[in-house]
Order: C-alpha cells, then structure tokens, then sequence
C-alpha cells in the first residue's frame, strides 16, 4: 500500500511500504476512505515532537471501513464503516474508566501517527478497535464525520470545557487554525458576551467570523491586549484558550485573562513557554493544559447531526491521496492560501462538496 512517511524534521514522502497487519486480537485494520492533516502533523514536521521516529506513517484522523478484525473484537465486522478517533482506548485501564482515554496507559492515548503508524494511509491498524471507533451514523457525511476525528473534540474538550467557558463569558482564543476555529464554534454553544479571535493571517481571521468570532485581532500589526481591556472595561478575558503552540502565544494567553480567569492551553509545545509568575502569581488565573480525551465524540456527533455544529465547512480543499504531498504544502501554506482542513480521499470515495 501507500502512506505518507515521516522521515525526519522537514522530511516526508507519499511512497510504498508494507500493509498493516493484525498484531493483537483487539485490533482492526481499516481501509481509509478518507483522511486529513492536522497541525500537530506540522509540529511533528519542525521536529517537537522527537518521539515520533523516522518511518512512521504519520495521520491520527480518519474515516473508513473495517476491513479484517482481530479475535477479541466485538463490536465490528468488516464492511462496518466507522470513524478512527485520534484517541485509541483500551476502556479498562484507570485512566479510561474515568474517561481520561488521552492518558490510557495500557498502549491506548494518542498512539496513531505517533507511537505507531497512522491513518495517512490506504490502510490503517486500530488497536483498540472497539473502544476506539465509532460507527457513522445512517446518512452522515464521511467529511463532516472526519472533524469528529481531532479538531472538534480537542476544541470542545481543552478549550471551551478545560477552560469552563460559561453564559455570557468573553473568550479570547489565540490561533485560529481549524483547533481554534473549533473552539470558537463550541464556544458559541454556551452563549458567550464576546468571542475574539487573534491570528497573524487574514484569511484565517475571516473565517473565524464565520465560524463565530465577533471581534478579530491581527497580532502582527494590532496589540490584542489593550483591544481586549478596550472591549472589557480593562478586565481582561474570562477564557483565554491557546490555539497555536508556541511560546509568544501562551505567554500572550496568559496576559489576555483578566484576574480570576482562567486559561486553557490546547497547543502541542516543543520549546519551553515562560510562565511570567513575578507577574501573574496575585492573579488568581488557572491554567490548564490537556491531551484530547475525545470522550465527547458521541455528544459532538449528536450535535453534527441535528445541525447545531457545522462540521463541513472547515472542509476548503480536496485531494486524491496520491496527492498527498501536494496537500500537505496547500495546508502548511494555509496563510495565503485560507486552507482550513484538507480532506484526502481514497480515489473512488470523492464526495460531493
Ligand atoms: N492538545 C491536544 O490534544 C491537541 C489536539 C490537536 C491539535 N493540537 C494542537 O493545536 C494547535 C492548533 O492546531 P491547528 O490544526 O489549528 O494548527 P494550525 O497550524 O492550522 O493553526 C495554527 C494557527 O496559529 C496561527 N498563529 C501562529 N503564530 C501566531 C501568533 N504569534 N499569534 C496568533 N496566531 C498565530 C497561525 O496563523 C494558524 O492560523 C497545534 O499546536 C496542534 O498541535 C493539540
Ligand atoms: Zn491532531
Ligand atoms: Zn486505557
């Protein structure tokens, strides 16, 4: 088969390598229908991420159909058409019967395209399989389906829940990429006063007003924190999520809550972010930092299907997965280009728009 190949910072490849197989009775293989970039793939790419050795199969999203399954899987049959969580489960260990899936730690968490191979492939092996996919629900669209995979529950789960946002709350998100963009949409669930997004590209910040945003910062040439005090009566937001990944914009998050509120940090970091505590330790703010659990895939795919999230509109390009290098350099050039997410498809599986 084919899969995009990590080979080492700033190297990757859409090449042959052999197919996955069946190493545990819980497992499934998958053939993906459909699959797409994130921008932890990105920080995988500029190297912070060094577990991830060269000759992984990178990917952590997809949507598929079960193709062979292992002894002790249950719940599947091949032909099933299931989506791939970015978060595998074993379901029994401490961590996962407190929902905690992201800190499984019977060879469950983020495993996929990371500590073995992913779904930027023609086909995939899901450890876990029963605990760690879900069906498609009858009528569904694989694309919409696919954000169920990352974005939306990482948005929802380290941002809007970690972050406590509440009616009538100001939320400042840091980073609209499709992660932040997934966060303002959730936001929006909670009725907020005023949702800001804050990028360094325009065409990122216009769609964060379609996603929900009502006020917008450009950090290259506007000072988000005194527009933020402007908007608040010098308060500051009650949520400030971090969207990004990089020192600037934690440090920025942290300096856009008020007193008394509360952070939420949703970024994979690979440098240390100063915590500028001689400023912030009569504050009163929380931080709070977090791996998706995605255990709340079944409320946001209830929230998919009866129309209240859009998931299909963070879907701007599509390729044939023979295209995948292209369609990395269109998502990593996704400043001038407005890509959101990228949906690459098995061949015969291209889906009306
Ligand atoms: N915690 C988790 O479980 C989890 C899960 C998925 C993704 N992530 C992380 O979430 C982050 C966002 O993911 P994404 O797919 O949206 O990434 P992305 O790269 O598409 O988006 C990042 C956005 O940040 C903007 N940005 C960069 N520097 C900025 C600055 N100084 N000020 C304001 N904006 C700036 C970029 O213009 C871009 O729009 C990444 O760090 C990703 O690794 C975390
Ligand atoms: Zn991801
Ligand atoms: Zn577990």
């Amino acid at each position: 088969m084919r899969a995009l190949v990590y080979h080492g910072p700033g190297q990757r490849a859409w090449e042959e390598v052999p197919d996955p197989e069946i190493t545990d009775e819980g497992d499934v293989i998958v053939r993906v229908d459909a699959t797409t970039i994130c921008g932890t793939d990105l920080h995988i790419l500029a190297g912070d991420v060094p577990e991830v050795r060269p000759g992984r199969i990178l990917g952590h999203e997809a949507v598929g159909t079960v193709d062979e399954v292992g002894d002790n899987v249950h719940r599947l049959t091949p032909g099933d058409r299931v989506l791939v969580s970015c978060i595998s489960a074993c379901g029994t260990c401490q961590f996962c019967r407190e929902g905690r899936y992201g800190q499984c730690v019977e060879g469950g968490g983020w495993v996929l395209g990371h500590r073995i191979d992913g779904t930027q492939a023609e086909y995939v092996r899901v450890p876990y399989a029963d605990t760690s996919t879900y069906r498609i629900p009858e009528g569904a669209k694989d694309e919409e389906i696919l954000m169920l995979a990352d974005i939306l529950p990482t948005g929802y789960e380290v941002g809007v829940l970690a972050g406590g946002v509440r009616p009538g709350d100001v939320v400042a998100v840091v980073g609209a990429g499709p992660v932040g963009l997934s966060a303002i949409t959730c936001a929006r669930l909670f009725s907020p006063s005023h949702v800001i997004a804050i990028d360094l590209s325009d065409a990122r910040l216009k769609a964060a007003r379609e996603f929900g945003a009502d006020v917008t910062i450009n950090d290259s040439t506007e000072d988000a924190a005194s527009v933020i005090k402007d908007l608040t009566g010098r308060l500051g937001a009650d949520v400030a999520i971090e969207a990004v990944g990089t020192p600037a914009t934690f440090e920025l998050a942290v300096k856009l809550a008020r007193p008394g509120g509360r952070i939420a940090n949703i970024g994979v970091h690979g440098q240390p972010a100063l915590l500028h505590l001689e400023e912030q330790w009569a504050r009163d703010i929380t931080i709070t930092t977090g791996l998706v659990d995605a255990s709340a895939t079944p409320t946001l795919m209830r929230l998919v299907q009866t129309g209240q999230l859009d998931a299909g509109r963070f879907v701007t390009h599509r390729f044939p997965m023979d295209d995948f290098e292209l369609a990395y350099d269109v998502f990593g050039d996704a400043a001038t280009n407005g890509a959101l997410k990228v949906v690459l498809h098995r061949e015969e599986e291209k889906e009306e728009a």
